[in-house]
């Protein structure tokens, strides 16, 4: 365990080295990481001597103390993120839309750069929904029950993205899902073990996958695109692109040659469901609404006005 926890502090150094703001990490990790941090105040040994203040995880409105930082950190113990080989070049066959999704979905799956990244027994995760779609929605990369089910936004985050669609009207099998990322990006740890929490991922891995993503354009053709979150809006508006989200978000820009609203992640409600919070997510999804030409009904208009 205190190897698992040595090499999780470095990774989170390391990411905050190169400018990662924050990880997010489920209930489940952060029931491990209490454990963890209870039994280190029990030992009679400290891990590192503090020396300065400790960086923290923000998770969930949660706030983790995570190990402090000695004068000198060590050498990490992990491997830093391998770098990616060049962006597959990809070559669709001819054909209707669901034999080049099938054709696609073969690729992503014989990716050996795809592949290398995943953890025993995870799954890489293509797109999911109507290939007829209007609206495609596009967020950052799978998480842990993702990777589980090879299907993006099963989880928490999902479960409200389902919720924004059905409230636009549709069904969540009528417009189509993806995310930049085919894999969870990794985080250290002990093997045989769960990894905790998310890292947002760099951007040569957005670059990495971003050629699927095309694909799934090409092949849906939607009118529309949302991007959730910064992260989504960065990998395809480029780096640099999106200061900050507030000012990106309820406007339109493009991509692939479609229109792409950029909004809020959904996860960024579940750590504060405020009325407020989802209403500046609503009005940007209504926006997308009038412009898919959806109907919009007065009661529709008015969600989340009450604070
Ligand atoms: N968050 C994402 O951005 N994508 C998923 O598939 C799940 C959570």
């Amino acid at each position: 365990m205190r190897a698992a926890l040595t090499a999780l502090t470095d990774e989170l150094r390391r990411l905050k080295a190169i400018g990662v703001k924050s990880v997010s990490v489920t209930d489940e990790s952060i029931a491990i990481l209490r454990r963890v941090v209870a039994d280190r105040k029990s030992a009679a040994k400290p891990l590192a001597p503090i020396a300065e203040p400790a960086p923290s995880v923000q998770a969930r409105g949660y706030e983790l103390p995570v190990p402090a930082a000695s004068p000198k950190p060590p050498a990490p113990v992990v491997a830093p993120i391998a770098t990616m080989p060049p962006p597959p070049k990809l070559t669709m066959p001819e054909g209707d839309r669901q034999t080049r999704w099938n054709a696609l979905l073969a690729m992503v799956n014989g990716d050996v750069t795809c592949r290398s990244r995943l953890r025993p027994g995870k799954k890489v995760v293509l797109g999911v929904g109507s290939l007829e779609a209007q609206i495609m929605f596009v967020g950052e990369a799978p998480g842990a029950e993702e990777e589980i089910q090879g299907e993006p936004f099963v989880g928490p985050a999902g479960q409200l993205l389902t919720k924004m669609i059905l409230g636009m009207g549709l069904k969540r099998t009528e417009v189509y899902i993806g995310n930049i990322m085919n894999w969870r990006p990794d985080l250290p740890t002990a093997p045989g073990a769960t990894q905790i929490g998310n890292r947002p991922p760099t951007e040569e891995e957005m670059r990495y996958c971003l050629p699927y993503l095309r694909a799934q354009i090409e092949i849906v053709n939607p009118a529309l695109i949302v991007a959730l979150g910064k992260t989504a809006a960065e990998g395809l508006l480029g780096f640099g692109a999106v200061k900050t989200l507030g000012e990106a978000r309820g406007r339109w820009h493009e991509f692939a040659g479609k229109p792409m609203m950029v909004t809020y992640h959904p996860s960024y409600i579940l750590r504060e469901p405020t009325n407020r919070k989802k209403r500046m997510i609503w009005e940007d999804l209504l926006m997308v609404m009038e412009r898919a030409a959806l109907p919009i009904s007065e009661r529709q208009r008015g969600y989340f006005l009450d604070k």
